[in-house]
Order: structure tokens, then sequence, then C-alpha cells
């Protein structure tokens, strides 16, 4: 009999990993709520199969706490969707590295001693899946806990902008050890980059002729804190306009990214979406948009389908970058397609027709 668990650690008790621990149990207390999702069972896998094994974080208020006591700090902005009681699973220091930007630095104390040994840890729990969901631009860091999962033998599902599957030998190193990659920088079921990408692609299609285009957003949560550090805006603008240029036919102007942290928005952000475009006879085309989200609930939707998929791939013995799990759920994958096609191709990947 195949076993139903999907055994996975989270690296970075964060708003995703608040939105993914909150998911899996508000599926369980509303079993009527999983039509919310785009899959609700994945080949037999349900939301409730997932098992959160192992957390590490290095801010003193989330370590040695109870993982469901540590999604619920103060510093945490995604809301209480779900009373739950605790997990018996203790959130352990990692590697602190570059994990924490100037920024962060100012709000977050790191906790006191040294280290757990990732490796050792992630055996222990028995894991199948690491979930990095680290802040944007810890690239030390995230290699890190890309490396400790190839020590420990676990699939890795990089949600950060840090290039990891997209990147030729991280990917040659999962190959070689038939481990699942999965990444990069996670794609919210509903948020700015899905619908501006969607948005251009029917324009496209319908002949228009895009000339400039910007989706702008501000937040509340700590990843919006992380990215006023300058560089770290930068990286993780980079990875956006690329996937924005990527649904586009021309050389256009384009801006995409987090303009401004308003702590008071919390787990809101708010995204500004305009597109200027020219028609038949030089008509202009434009769009001026506004769309309201919650960051933790909307990064999890993805994630929740992605982990279950990912269990599939370790089931099939696959290994190496999962090119349509990733081009499903993330802004930088390794193969970079129209959403249309990713969701065609990640449907095909669970029903076993499609290789990888
Ligand atoms: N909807 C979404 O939330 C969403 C969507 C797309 C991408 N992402 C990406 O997912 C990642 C996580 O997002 P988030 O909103 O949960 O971030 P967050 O800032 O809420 O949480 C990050 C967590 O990582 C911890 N951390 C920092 N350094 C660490 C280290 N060295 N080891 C372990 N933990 C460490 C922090 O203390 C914090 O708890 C980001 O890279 C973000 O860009 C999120």
């Amino acid at each position: 009999m195949i076993e139903r668990k999907i055994r996975i650690a989270l690296a970075g008790i964060g708003n995703i990993a608040s939105g993914v621990l909150q998911g899996i149990e508000y599926i369980k207390a509303y079993e009527n709520k999983k039509d919310f999702l785009l899959h609700p069972t994945i080949l037999g896998y349900e939301v409730k199969d997932i098992a959160i094994v192992a957390a590490f974080d290095v801010d003193a208020s989330k370590i040695g706490k109870d993982i469901v006591e540590a999604i619920f700090a103060p510093i945490n902005s995604t809301p209480k969707f779900v009373e739950i009681d605790n997990y018996g699973v203790s959130v352990f220091k990692g590697p602190v590295l570059d994990g924490l930007s100037d920024t962060l630095r100012e709000v977050i104390q790191i906790a006191e001693g040294d280290p757990v040994d990732l490796v050792k840890k992630l055996k222990e729990a028995e894991t199948e899946i690491l979930i990095c969901a680290l802040p944007s631009g810890a690239e030390l860091a995230v290699k890190a806990y890309a490396q400790a999962a190839l020590d420990a033998e676990v699939a890795f599902v990089n949600c950060t902008p840090t290039l990891i599957a997209s990147n030729p030998q991280w990917a040659q190193k999962f190959k070689k050890a038939n481990l699942c990659l999965i990444g990069d920088d996670l794609q919210s079921l509903a948020g700015g980059t899905v619908l501006h990408k969607g948005f251009l692609e029917v324009l496209n299609e319908q002949g228009i002729t895009i000339k400039d285009t910007y989706q702008l957003d501000v937040a509340g949560g700590l990843e919006t804190l992380n990215t006023l550090d300058d560089d770290r805006k930068q990286y993780k603008r980079k990875v956006k306009e690329r996937t924005i240029q990527d649904a586009t036919q021309n050389n256009i102007n384009i801006a995409s990214g987090t303009s401004d942290y308003l702590e008071f928005l919390g787990n809101r952000r708010i995204g500004h979406f305009w597109i200027l475009g020219e028609g038949f006879m030089g008509m202009p085309v434009k769009i001026d948009m506004r769309l309201e989200t919650l960051d933790g609930p909307n990064g999890a939707a993805t994630l929740i389908d992605v982990i279950r998929a990912t269990k599939l791939a370790i089931n099939r013995a696959h290994g190496g970058p999962m090119t349509s799990i990733s081009s499903y759920g993330f802004k930088a994958p390794p193969i970079s397609t129209n959403r249309y096609t990713a969701n065609q191709r990640f449907n095909e990947y669970i029903e076993g027709v499609r290789p990888v």
C-alpha cells in the first residue's frame, strides 16, 4: 500500500509557513472548502495528508517554540483562520548566514546558541521534502538549505527568488542524486504576477502591441520590510521583470515589484497595474487596475498543490529539476511557459502522461 503521509520540513517559519500550516488545518476543519484549491485532490493525495515534521528559523521569538506557536508569533502578519492544537514539532535554529537583511535585523533578534545540524534533523524527522521559505536575497542561507537537502537525500522546493532549480549547476547536483528539485520564487495563486502575465498574454493573442507596463505593490509583511533593503529589492524585481518579459513579444518598458512597505497593511498586498498597448489603426488600449489580496493564503494555495505533486514525483522515483511542477507554481522555473501551458503540463504530469 502507498504511504499517504507527505512528510515536509519548513525552513523559515514566516507568513508562507503560516499559510501552509493553517491551510492544512483549515481543510481538516472545513472539508467542503477544499474546492477553493485548484486541485482539491492530486491523484488521491488530500491536503490533510501533508504532515509538517521539522521546522527551522533563526528568530528568537520562534526558536524552541512549537511550530503552531511560532506561526502566530506577533512578527508574522498572516491572520488566524483556525484554532490549532500544538503539533509537538519544535522550531530549531538553522544557520543564520545572510538570512536577515539589515532592515530585518532591526526587528528580529537572532536566537542565541549554535545552529543545529540540518542534515541530522532532516533525517531524524524522516523528511521527504524540504520547503525553503527564507526571505528574498538570502543567497548563502538558501544554498545551505539546498545542500542540506542533497546531503539528507530529500526533495527541495525553493519558494525564494535565489536561483536553484533554474541554476544548471544545482540542477545537475539534484539530477545526479536523483532527488526532486522544484522552484524558483513561488507564484501566488491569484497574485500580481499571474494576473499581470494573464492580461499581457490575452492582449498579445488579440493582436495588441504592448508598449509599457508596470505592476507595483505595497504590502505590510516581513518580506516587504526585507525588500526595503535596496539590493534585495532589485534582486526580487529582476526575477519578476524577467517573468513578465517572457509573457510579451516585444522589448518593452517593464517595471514589476514591491515599491514600499506599509506596516499597517499587515498581510495585505495591494498591487497597481498599468498596461499601455496599441491596437488596430493605432487605437490606444489602456488597463489601469488594482488588486488586493493576502500573502499567506495566496502563496499557500499554490504551495499545497506543489507539495502533493512533489510527493507523486518521489513515488515515481523522478529526480532533478521537475519542470512541469516548477512552471505551474513558480515565477522563475527552469522552463518558462504561459499560464495555460503551465497548468496543462502540471495536469499531464499528475496523470502520468508527461515524464517530468
Ligand atoms: N505569497 C507569498 O507569501 C509569497 C509569494 C511568492 C514568493 N514568496 C517568497 O517566499 C519566501 C518566504 O516568504 P514569507 O512571506 O513567508 O517571508 P517571511 O519574511 O514572512 O518569513 C521568512 C522567515 O524566514 C526566517 N529566516 C531568516 N533567515 C533564516 C535562516 N537563515 N534560516 C531559517 N529561517 C530564516 C525569518 O525569521 C522568517 O521567519 C520569500 O523569499 C518570498 O519572496 C512568498
